[in-house]
Protein backbone atom coordinates (compact mmCIF):
# COMPACT_ATOMS: atom_id res chain seq x y z
CA UNK A 1 0.00 0.00 0.00
CA UNK A 2 1.10 3.26 -1.08
CA UNK A 3 1.54 5.48 2.24
CA UNK A 4 2.98 8.68 0.58
CA UNK A 5 2.04 11.16 -2.50
CA UNK A 6 3.82 11.44 -5.52
CA UNK A 7 4.30 15.16 -6.45
CA UNK A 8 3.63 16.50 -9.55
CA UNK A 9 6.93 16.38 -11.95
CA UNK A 10 8.52 13.44 -9.99
CA UNK A 11 8.45 11.28 -12.89
CA UNK A 12 9.80 13.73 -15.34
CA UNK A 13 12.93 14.65 -13.58
CA UNK A 14 14.05 11.00 -12.85
CA UNK A 15 13.40 10.89 -16.60
CA UNK A 16 15.67 13.81 -17.24
CA UNK A 17 18.23 12.83 -14.90
CA UNK A 18 21.83 11.77 -16.25
CA UNK A 19 24.32 9.95 -13.37
CA UNK A 20 27.63 11.97 -14.90
CA UNK A 21 30.67 10.05 -14.94
CA UNK A 22 32.41 11.98 -12.15
CA UNK A 23 30.37 12.96 -8.78
CA UNK A 24 32.84 13.88 -6.08
CA UNK A 25 31.06 13.81 -2.54
CA UNK A 26 28.04 15.74 -2.88
CA UNK A 27 28.86 17.61 -6.14
CA UNK A 28 25.84 15.83 -7.77
CA UNK A 29 22.34 15.97 -6.01
CA UNK A 30 19.39 13.68 -7.15
CA UNK A 31 16.70 14.81 -8.29
CA UNK A 32 14.06 13.73 -5.86
CA UNK A 33 13.75 14.46 -2.12
CA UNK A 34 10.96 13.04 0.34
CA UNK A 35 9.07 15.62 2.63
CA UNK A 36 6.66 15.14 5.84
CA UNK A 37 5.65 17.97 8.20
CA UNK A 38 4.95 17.48 11.90
CA UNK A 39 2.37 19.95 13.79
CA UNK A 40 -0.24 19.13 16.07
CA UNK A 41 1.69 16.91 17.73
CA UNK A 42 1.73 14.74 14.89
CA UNK A 43 3.49 13.22 11.76
CA UNK A 44 1.30 13.98 8.79
CA UNK A 45 1.68 12.24 5.33
CA UNK A 46 4.94 12.19 3.23
CA UNK A 47 5.89 13.54 -0.16
CA UNK A 48 7.74 12.43 -2.63
CA UNK A 49 8.72 15.48 -4.69
CA UNK A 50 11.28 16.62 -7.09
CA UNK A 51 14.79 18.07 -5.80
CA UNK A 52 14.04 22.16 -5.51
CA UNK A 53 14.51 24.93 -3.11
CA UNK A 54 12.30 24.76 -0.41
CA UNK A 55 10.44 27.49 1.84
CA UNK A 56 11.36 28.38 5.17
CA UNK A 57 10.77 31.12 7.64
CA UNK A 58 13.09 33.29 8.53
CA UNK A 59 12.76 33.08 11.88
CA UNK A 60 12.45 29.60 12.18
CA UNK A 61 14.57 27.48 14.98
CA UNK A 62 16.14 25.90 12.33
CA UNK A 63 17.61 28.99 10.88
CA UNK A 64 18.08 31.11 13.76
CA UNK A 65 18.65 28.57 16.52
CA UNK A 66 20.28 25.67 14.82
CA UNK A 67 17.49 23.30 15.55
CA UNK A 68 18.20 20.70 13.10
CA UNK A 69 19.90 16.96 13.42
CA UNK A 70 20.36 14.81 10.57
CA UNK A 71 21.94 11.09 8.91
CA UNK A 72 24.31 10.18 6.82
CA UNK A 73 23.72 6.82 5.46
CA UNK A 74 24.14 4.86 2.05
CA UNK A 75 22.55 2.69 -0.28
CA UNK A 76 24.65 0.15 -2.88
CA UNK A 77 24.31 -1.34 -5.40
CA UNK A 78 27.13 -3.65 -6.80
CA UNK A 79 26.41 -6.53 -9.16
CA UNK A 80 22.61 -6.19 -8.57
CA UNK A 81 19.71 -4.84 -9.80
CA UNK A 82 18.24 -3.59 -6.94
CA UNK A 83 19.79 -1.83 -4.07
CA UNK A 84 20.34 -2.37 -0.29
CA UNK A 85 20.99 0.17 2.97
CA UNK A 86 23.41 -1.11 5.44
CA UNK A 87 22.40 -0.48 9.11
CA UNK A 88 19.47 1.43 8.55
CA UNK A 89 17.61 0.83 11.43
CA UNK A 90 20.78 1.78 13.21
CA UNK A 91 20.76 5.45 11.89
CA UNK A 92 16.96 5.79 12.97
CA UNK A 93 18.22 5.34 15.95
CA UNK A 94 20.65 7.46 15.91
CA UNK A 95 18.47 10.07 14.97
CA UNK A 96 15.86 9.82 17.72
CA UNK A 97 18.95 9.57 19.96
CA UNK A 98 19.80 13.28 18.51
CA UNK A 99 16.41 14.18 18.27
CA UNK A 100 15.88 13.57 21.76
CA UNK A 101 18.74 15.62 22.99
CA UNK A 102 17.45 18.64 21.56
CA UNK A 103 14.04 17.70 22.49
CA UNK A 104 12.62 17.44 19.28
CA UNK A 105 9.98 14.59 18.20
CA UNK A 106 11.20 11.41 16.82
CA UNK A 107 10.85 10.29 13.23
CA UNK A 108 8.94 6.55 13.99
CA UNK A 109 11.14 3.77 12.38
CA UNK A 110 8.05 3.08 9.75
CA UNK A 111 8.55 6.71 9.01
CA UNK A 112 12.01 7.09 8.53
CA UNK A 113 12.11 3.86 6.63
CA UNK A 114 9.19 4.89 3.83
CA UNK A 115 11.29 7.96 3.24
CA UNK A 116 14.75 6.17 2.54
CA UNK A 117 12.20 3.38 0.63
CA UNK A 118 10.83 5.76 -1.22
CA UNK A 119 13.67 8.12 -2.04
CA UNK A 120 15.79 5.00 -3.00
CA UNK A 121 13.95 3.30 -4.87
CA UNK A 122 12.69 5.58 -7.01
CA UNK A 123 16.59 6.15 -7.65
CA UNK A 124 17.29 2.68 -8.51
CA UNK A 125 18.45 3.01 -11.64
CA UNK A 126 20.70 5.58 -10.77
CA UNK A 127 22.57 4.16 -7.79
CA UNK A 128 26.18 3.50 -9.06
CA UNK A 129 26.81 -0.12 -9.73
CA UNK A 130 30.78 0.00 -9.07
CA UNK A 131 32.83 -0.83 -6.07
CA UNK A 132 33.26 2.60 -3.53
CA UNK A 133 30.37 4.07 -5.30
CA UNK A 134 27.07 4.61 -3.90
CA UNK A 135 23.73 6.67 -3.31
CA UNK A 136 24.49 9.05 -0.18
CA UNK A 137 21.09 9.39 1.45
CA UNK A 138 20.83 12.60 3.75
CA UNK A 139 17.80 12.53 6.20
CA UNK A 140 17.36 15.73 8.51
CA UNK A 141 14.92 17.00 11.27
CA UNK A 142 14.47 20.44 11.51
CA UNK A 143 12.29 23.36 13.55
CA UNK A 144 10.15 24.68 11.58
CA UNK A 145 8.15 27.31 14.13
CA UNK A 146 9.41 30.94 13.85
CA UNK A 147 10.03 33.11 16.84
CA UNK A 148 12.92 34.25 19.12
CA UNK A 149 11.67 33.15 22.17
CA UNK A 150 14.33 30.13 23.39
CA UNK A 151 12.30 26.98 23.59
CA UNK A 152 11.49 24.56 20.86
CA UNK A 153 9.53 24.56 17.72
CA UNK A 154 5.76 23.16 18.21
CA UNK A 155 6.47 22.56 14.33
CA UNK A 156 8.87 20.04 12.41
CA UNK A 157 9.63 19.26 9.14
CA UNK A 158 11.86 15.42 7.84
CA UNK A 159 13.28 15.33 4.78
CA UNK A 160 15.44 13.24 2.56
CA UNK A 161 17.76 14.19 -0.29
CA UNK A 162 20.22 12.02 -1.91
CA UNK A 163 23.77 12.36 -4.10
CA UNK A 164 25.50 9.24 -6.18
CA UNK A 165 28.85 9.88 -4.85
CA UNK A 166 32.54 8.58 -5.02
CA UNK A 167 34.37 7.82 -1.43
CA UNK A 168 35.06 10.80 0.11
CA UNK A 169 38.63 10.63 0.46
CA UNK A 170 41.12 8.29 -1.85
CA UNK A 171 44.47 7.51 -0.89
CA UNK A 172 45.78 8.41 2.67
CA UNK A 173 44.78 11.49 4.28
CA UNK A 174 46.90 13.98 6.47
CA UNK A 175 44.87 15.53 9.76
CA UNK A 176 45.64 18.56 11.34
CA UNK A 177 45.94 18.18 15.39
CA UNK A 178 43.40 21.04 16.11
CA UNK A 179 44.64 22.72 19.34
CA UNK A 180 42.79 25.62 19.52
CA UNK A 181 39.17 25.49 18.98
CA UNK A 182 37.04 22.57 20.51
CA UNK A 183 34.21 21.07 18.99
CA UNK A 184 31.65 19.26 21.78
CA UNK A 185 31.77 19.09 25.59
CA UNK A 186 30.11 16.35 27.36
CA UNK A 187 26.86 17.21 28.40
CA UNK A 188 26.98 19.34 25.14
CA UNK A 189 25.32 17.92 21.42
CA UNK A 190 28.53 16.19 20.57
CA UNK A 191 27.61 12.79 20.50
CA UNK A 192 24.06 14.15 19.04
CA UNK A 193 24.21 14.49 15.09
CA UNK A 194 23.43 17.96 15.64
CA UNK A 195 24.16 20.78 12.92
CA UNK A 196 25.56 22.80 15.92
CA UNK A 197 28.14 20.37 15.87
CA UNK A 198 29.41 21.05 12.70
CA UNK A 199 29.32 24.79 12.94
CA UNK A 200 31.81 24.76 16.02
CA UNK A 201 34.31 22.91 13.72
CA UNK A 202 34.09 24.67 10.62
CA UNK A 203 36.72 26.86 11.17
CA UNK A 204 38.85 23.91 12.41
CA UNK A 205 38.10 22.34 8.69
CA UNK A 206 38.59 25.02 6.73
CA UNK A 207 41.83 25.88 8.19
CA UNK A 208 42.89 22.13 8.08
CA UNK A 209 42.33 21.88 4.49
CA UNK A 210 44.21 25.52 3.77
CA UNK A 211 47.50 23.53 5.38
CA UNK A 212 47.12 20.68 3.20
CA UNK A 213 45.29 18.28 5.71
CA UNK A 214 41.68 16.57 4.57
CA UNK A 215 40.40 17.05 7.90
CA UNK A 216 40.80 18.57 12.00
CA UNK A 217 41.48 15.95 14.44
CA UNK A 218 39.87 16.92 17.80
CA UNK A 219 41.00 16.92 21.47
CA UNK A 220 38.55 17.38 24.79
CA UNK A 221 37.30 20.23 25.93
CA UNK A 222 39.08 20.55 28.92
CA UNK A 223 42.81 20.26 29.35
CA UNK A 224 42.72 19.15 25.52
CA UNK A 225 44.86 16.13 26.12
CA UNK A 226 42.33 13.60 25.14
CA UNK A 227 41.68 12.79 21.67
CA UNK A 228 37.40 12.85 20.31
CA UNK A 229 37.59 12.08 16.83
CA UNK A 230 37.93 13.73 13.43
CA UNK A 231 35.31 16.47 12.11
CA UNK A 232 33.57 14.02 10.09
CA UNK A 233 35.04 10.63 11.03
CA UNK A 234 36.32 8.19 13.62
CA UNK A 235 39.70 7.60 14.83
CA UNK A 236 41.30 4.13 14.92
CA UNK A 237 44.78 3.13 16.01
CA UNK A 238 47.07 -0.11 15.52
CA UNK A 239 48.82 -0.30 18.84
CA UNK A 240 50.92 -3.36 19.52
CA UNK A 241 48.97 -5.32 16.88
CA UNK A 242 45.72 -4.21 18.40
CA UNK A 243 43.30 -2.04 17.50
CA UNK A 244 42.22 0.93 19.96
CA UNK A 245 39.46 3.54 19.57
CA UNK A 246 38.35 6.34 21.75
CA UNK A 247 35.78 5.03 24.02
CA UNK A 248 33.02 7.28 23.83
CA UNK A 249 33.13 9.83 26.20
CA UNK A 250 29.68 11.44 25.70
CA UNK A 251 30.92 14.25 23.11
CA UNK A 252 31.86 11.63 20.31
CA UNK A 253 29.51 10.64 17.84
CA UNK A 254 28.87 7.18 18.31
CA UNK A 255 29.31 6.35 14.06
CA UNK A 256 28.01 3.45 12.78
CA UNK A 257 30.84 2.64 11.18
CA UNK A 258 33.08 2.55 13.98
CA UNK A 259 30.73 0.43 15.72
CA UNK A 260 30.75 -2.39 12.81
CA UNK A 261 34.38 -2.05 12.69
CA UNK A 262 35.11 -3.23 16.28
CA UNK A 263 32.35 -5.67 15.49
CA UNK A 264 33.93 -6.66 12.45
CA UNK A 265 37.46 -6.92 13.72
CA UNK A 266 36.25 -8.72 16.64
CA UNK A 267 34.81 -11.39 14.60
CA UNK A 268 37.90 -11.27 12.80
CA UNK A 269 39.36 -12.17 16.21
CA UNK A 270 41.24 -8.98 15.96
CA UNK A 271 41.83 -7.05 19.21
CA UNK A 272 39.80 -4.34 20.33
CA UNK A 273 40.00 -1.95 22.69
CA UNK A 274 37.97 1.29 23.51
CA UNK A 275 39.56 3.45 26.29
CA UNK A 276 40.76 6.92 26.30
CA UNK A 277 43.92 8.33 24.00
CA UNK A 278 45.85 11.54 25.64
CA UNK A 279 47.60 12.80 22.47
CA UNK A 280 50.67 12.88 23.84
CA UNK A 281 50.59 9.33 24.71
CA UNK A 282 49.76 8.52 20.61
CA UNK A 283 52.75 10.59 19.48
CA UNK A 284 54.97 8.25 21.53
CA UNK A 285 53.71 5.79 20.19
CA UNK A 286 53.94 6.87 16.45
CA UNK A 287 57.53 7.90 17.68
CA UNK A 288 58.77 4.41 18.97
CA UNK A 289 56.75 2.14 16.58
CA UNK A 290 54.57 1.22 19.15
CA UNK A 291 51.28 2.56 16.99
CA UNK A 292 52.08 1.54 13.46
CA UNK A 293 49.11 2.76 11.77
CA UNK A 294 45.90 4.92 12.28
CA UNK A 295 42.88 5.42 10.28
CA UNK A 296 39.79 7.00 10.36
CA UNK A 297 36.16 5.98 9.44
CA UNK A 298 32.80 6.83 8.86
CA UNK A 299 29.60 5.83 6.12
CA UNK A 300 31.27 8.75 3.42
CA UNK A 301 34.94 7.70 3.48
CA UNK A 302 34.24 4.26 4.89
CA UNK A 303 38.18 3.32 6.10
CA UNK A 304 40.59 6.15 5.08
CA UNK A 305 43.81 5.59 5.92
CA UNK A 306 45.88 8.35 7.70
CA UNK A 307 49.19 9.37 6.36
CA UNK A 308 50.61 11.62 9.15
CA UNK A 309 49.02 13.50 11.85
CA UNK A 310 50.20 17.42 11.88
CA UNK A 311 50.50 19.62 14.92
CA UNK A 312 49.82 23.17 15.20
CA UNK A 313 53.58 23.79 14.60
CA UNK A 314 53.61 21.66 11.63
CA UNK A 315 55.31 18.75 13.26
CA UNK A 316 54.53 15.62 11.13
CA UNK A 317 54.30 12.50 12.87
CA UNK A 318 53.74 9.39 10.03
CA UNK A 319 52.86 6.25 11.17
CA UNK A 320 55.32 3.41 10.09
CA UNK A 321 52.57 1.76 7.79
CA UNK A 322 49.96 2.93 5.91
CA UNK A 323 46.99 1.00 4.66
CA UNK A 324 47.86 -2.36 5.83
CA UNK A 325 45.32 -3.10 8.61
CA UNK A 326 42.94 -0.33 7.14
CA UNK A 327 43.26 -2.08 3.75
CA UNK A 328 42.14 -5.37 5.09
CA UNK A 329 39.00 -3.79 7.32
CA UNK A 330 37.83 -1.73 4.34
CA UNK A 331 37.40 -4.49 2.09
CA UNK A 332 35.46 -6.39 4.52
CA UNK A 333 33.37 -4.00 5.51
CA UNK A 334 32.88 -2.61 1.63
CA UNK A 335 32.43 -6.54 1.16
CA UNK A 336 29.24 -6.70 3.44
CA UNK A 337 28.09 -3.66 2.97
CA UNK A 338 27.54 -4.26 -0.95
CA UNK A 339 26.43 -7.84 -0.65
CA UNK A 340 29.76 -9.32 -2.54
CA UNK A 341 29.56 -11.73 0.61
CA UNK A 342 27.34 -13.10 3.46
CA UNK A 343 26.32 -10.83 6.08
CA UNK A 344 26.90 -12.53 9.08
CA UNK A 345 25.79 -9.64 11.22
CA UNK A 346 22.52 -9.14 9.09
CA UNK A 347 23.17 -5.55 8.35
CA UNK A 348 21.43 -5.20 5.20
CA UNK A 349 18.22 -5.10 4.01
CA UNK A 350 16.70 -4.53 0.60
CA UNK A 351 15.41 -1.39 -0.20
CA UNK A 352 11.64 -1.69 -0.66
CA UNK A 353 10.10 -1.67 -3.94
CA UNK A 354 7.92 1.45 -5.16
CA UNK A 355 4.15 1.55 -4.49
CA UNK A 356 2.54 -0.15 -8.03
CA UNK A 357 1.06 3.31 -8.89
CA UNK A 358 4.49 4.81 -9.05
CA UNK A 359 5.02 5.22 -13.06
CA UNK A 360 8.98 4.07 -11.99
CA UNK A 361 7.47 0.99 -10.69
CA UNK A 362 7.25 -0.89 -13.88
CA UNK A 363 10.75 0.47 -15.13
CA UNK A 364 12.37 -1.18 -12.06
CA UNK A 365 10.29 -4.15 -11.70
CA UNK A 366 11.93 -7.11 -12.14
C1 LIG B 1 31.53 13.96 13.75
C2 LIG B 1 31.40 12.62 13.11
N1 LIG B 1 32.01 11.57 13.69
C3 LIG B 1 31.92 10.33 13.18
C4 LIG B 1 31.19 10.08 12.03
C5 LIG B 1 31.06 8.69 11.50
O1 LIG B 1 29.78 8.20 11.75
P1 LIG B 1 29.14 7.08 10.81
O2 LIG B 1 30.10 5.95 10.81
O3 LIG B 1 27.86 6.72 11.47
O4 LIG B 1 28.98 7.68 9.48
C6 LIG B 1 30.55 11.15 11.39
C7 LIG B 1 29.81 10.93 10.15
O5 LIG B 1 28.65 10.80 10.12
C8 LIG B 1 30.63 12.44 11.95
O6 LIG B 1 30.01 13.47 11.37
Amino acid sequence: MQSYDIAPGVDAALGDFRVPERLGFGLVTAPVMYSVEYRDGAWGRGRLLPYAPIEVWPGSRALQYAELVFEGMKAYRVGRAWPNLFRAEDNCRRLARSAERLSMPAVPEPLFLEALDAVAGALAPSVPGQSGRALYLRPFLFGTESGYMLRNSTTFRFMVMASPVEPYATGAIRVLIERKDVRAVVGGVGEAKAAANYAASLRASTAAVARGCAVALWLDAGPQRTIQELSGMNLFAVIDGGLVTPALDGAILPGITRDSLIKLARHRGQRVLERRMPIDELLEQIASGACSELFACGTAAVVSPIAALVDADATEHAPARVDAVAAELREALLAIQERRVADPFGWTRDVARPPAAAPWARAVAG
